[in-house]
């Protein structure tokens, strides 16, 4: 489906002599010399609404350190995002200028970008293209095959990878790699006002039922993402961040993330989810991608402290315990996930205000190491471990440490703290990294963590330490997480966008990643009738008051919020105001 043209673009010859220059078309492949430069417009992906599109100019005139590419559409087409490219458009005519970091173009030497745009009706390849004012013809005849030979993306085959393909994993799959912008995700935050200011994040992918494999409602599928991720990469090393999510009897301790396969399911969950993931990922064709995968969120550290007698047990995650199914699926994933050389396996780890306690960080960890040693999966299979998936914990409270004490009392007896081991996310995963490689996990595993909406800034957000009167002061006066308990997860009111993704920004970390899609909701505030099996969780309608898992306390969620998933623009705007760093 991916449809290219090669546009030997002008042609331009000149032919001395009498008084004057004559231009002549100089046909596809005469001598290159003649050529001042080539444009490789291929569409990578077409979903009849809306597609993706690879561009790679070649300069063969003068040395240049600034660009831009023009072309006119003769449809509707309308360019909604773009990457390593500042793209504009007025009615069809659409300009193409280097980013800051691009602008350099040698003699023989190309550019690369893409982007992503919508359309109805056709969606032909421009006619023509110019490069910096030059108007060029397009050669229609016999220029088919040169695009292939110009690695818009198209042409990438496994041979072409960095590190793909050859059955070695680098330590740190973010090190010194770009990660995939997601553009459908990239569109609903450029289309919000100031939203600009972040829709060129990279965040993760979410296969959160078997649909989302080819596509749900006529929106990209695992294939169409690969391929624009293989677009964006150009010749550098690019990690595409998937989350494996569609357990049997998912999210067991909520509702509003219920998934679509029942709790006996496991055979469905291989064969039709994990199965076909795994014949994808397989392709040698993106053997050059650093493929990064979210496992599961939420399952195993539910089957820990939701389970037996405990107080915030429930039925659902006793079933789930008992019939093994998400042990069993994790270890499927992992096994078959982790047989591919370039994927990198990231098991979810909870985060601090839920696996910090010491009844939980320990068994958590064992119950860990047993699925990743069940159903055929070994510890080599993991890459590490992801922290804070879709949560709010502050990555690092400045106004107090754990070891903090108020008139000789701890601040583990605060009543936010309440005896946790942990006060953030920074040195729970570090803590947690520690304990996985004691109980048998690797020596080289790296943790990410999910900043996505851990952010807190914003006018509530706390100057300095709280008043030493009692504990309590002390920490509710100082702490950045306002949330009401830390165990609200529900589209929580206050926060904001967390650090922007990177690598390797502190020991044991291999990158802060935004894995949840800021903007797309937790759950609805109120019952939605839908047929993606969610829920109605009260933890996120706001006048709820609370039960065993969140201190019977108030939601602390934004109200009319939509099915979790969806676009929710008031939260959206909230995270981008309460963006911590602050958004410039
Ligand atoms: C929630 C939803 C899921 C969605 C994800 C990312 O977990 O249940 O459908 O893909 O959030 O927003």
């Amino acid at each position: 489906m991916s449809r290219t043209r090669t546009a030997m673009l002008a042609a331009l010859a000149l032919v001395a002599g009498g008084t004057g220059t004559a231009l002549v078309a100089v046909p596809a492949g005469a001598a290159a010399t003649a050529v001042p430069c080539t444009v490789d417009y291929e569409i990578q992906n077409d979903w009849g609404s809306g597609f993706t599109a690879a561009v790679t100019v070649t300069n063969n005139g003068a040395a240049k350190s600034a660009w831009s590419v023009k072309w006119s559409y003769a449809g509707n087409q309308k360019v909604t995002n773009s990457w390593n490219a500042r793209v504009t458009q007025s009615g069809a005519d659409v300009t193409a200028a280097n980013e800051s970091y691009n602008g350099t173009l040698a003699t023989g030497g190309s550019a690369s970008f893409g982007f992503q745009g919508t359309y109805s009706g056709t969606n032909a390849v421009p006619a023509t293209f110019t490069l910096d004012g030059v108007t060029c013809n397009v050669d229609d005849g016999g220029t088919g095959g040169g695009g292939g030979g110009t690695g818009g993306g198209g042409g990438d085959g496994g041979g072409t990878g960095g590190g793909g393909g050859t059955g070695s994993r680098v330590d740190n799959p973010y090190a010194g790699a770009k990660v995939y912008v997601n553009p459908e995700w990239s569109a609903k935050a450029a289309a919000e006002p100031g939203g600009t200011r972040v829709s060129n994040q990279p965040t993760g992918v979410w296969l959160d039922r078997i649909a989302a494999i080819g596509g749900v409602n006529g929106g990209m599928g695992l294939r169409d993402h690969l391929d624009a991720a293989l677009a964006q990469k150009g010749s550098g090393e690019e990690v595409v961040q998937l989350v494996v999510y569609d357990l049997p009897g998912r999210d067991c301790a909520a509702l509003a993330s219920n998934g679509e396969l029942g709790p006996t399911e496991i055979d469905k969950y291989k064969t039709q989810f994990i199965d076909p993931i795994a014949a994808i990922l397989s392709d040698p064709k993106y053997a050059s991608l650093r493929i990064v995968t979210t496992i599961e969120i939420d399952s195993l550290p539910n089957l820990v402290t939701n389970t037996g007698s405990r107080a915030t047990a429930t039925a659902a995650c006793d079933t789930m315990k008992a019939n093994g199914n998400y042990v069993k699926g994790v270890g499927y994933a992992l096994a078959k996930l982790g047989a591919i050389p370039n994927v990198y396996n990231y098991v979810d780890a909870g985060h601090h205000g839920w696996l910090g306690w010491d009844d939980n960080f320990g068994p958590s960890a064992d119950l860990f190491k047993q699925a990743a040693t069940s159903e055929g999966a070994t510890v080599d299979d993991v890459a590490g471990f992801i922290t804070n998936t879709a949560n709010y914990s502050a990555l690092k409270e400045n106004n107090f440490t754990v070891d903090d004490t108020v008139n000789g009392t701890s601040v583990r007896q605060s009543k936010w703290v309440d005896w946790n081991r942990y006060v953030d996310e920074l040195s729970y995963a570090q803590a947690f990294r520690d304990k996985l490689v004691s109980v048998g996990f690797n020596s080289n595993i790296g943790m990410l963590i999910d900043t996505s909406r851990n952010g807190w800034g914003g006018s509530a957000r706390p100057a300095g330490p709280g008043a030493k009167t009692s504990v309590d002061t002390y920490v509710d006066g100082g702490r950045y997480d306002r949330r009401i308990h830390i165990g609200n997860w529900c589209n929580q009111s206050g926060a904001g966008l967390g650090e922007r993704p990177q690598a390797s920004p502190a020991a044991g970390i291999d990158a802060y990643v935004w894995m949840k899609p800021p903007g797309e909701s937790d759950g609805s505030s109120s019952a939605i009738a839908n047929d993606e099996g969610k829920g109605f969780d009260r933890m996120c309608d706001p006048t709820y008051t609370g039960n065993a898992r969140n201190g019977n306390s108030m939601s602390g969620a934004l109200p009319n919020a939509p099915l979790s998933g969806h676009w929710f623009s008031a939260q959206f705007q909230q995270l981008m105001q309460n963006a911590y760093p602050p958004l410039s």
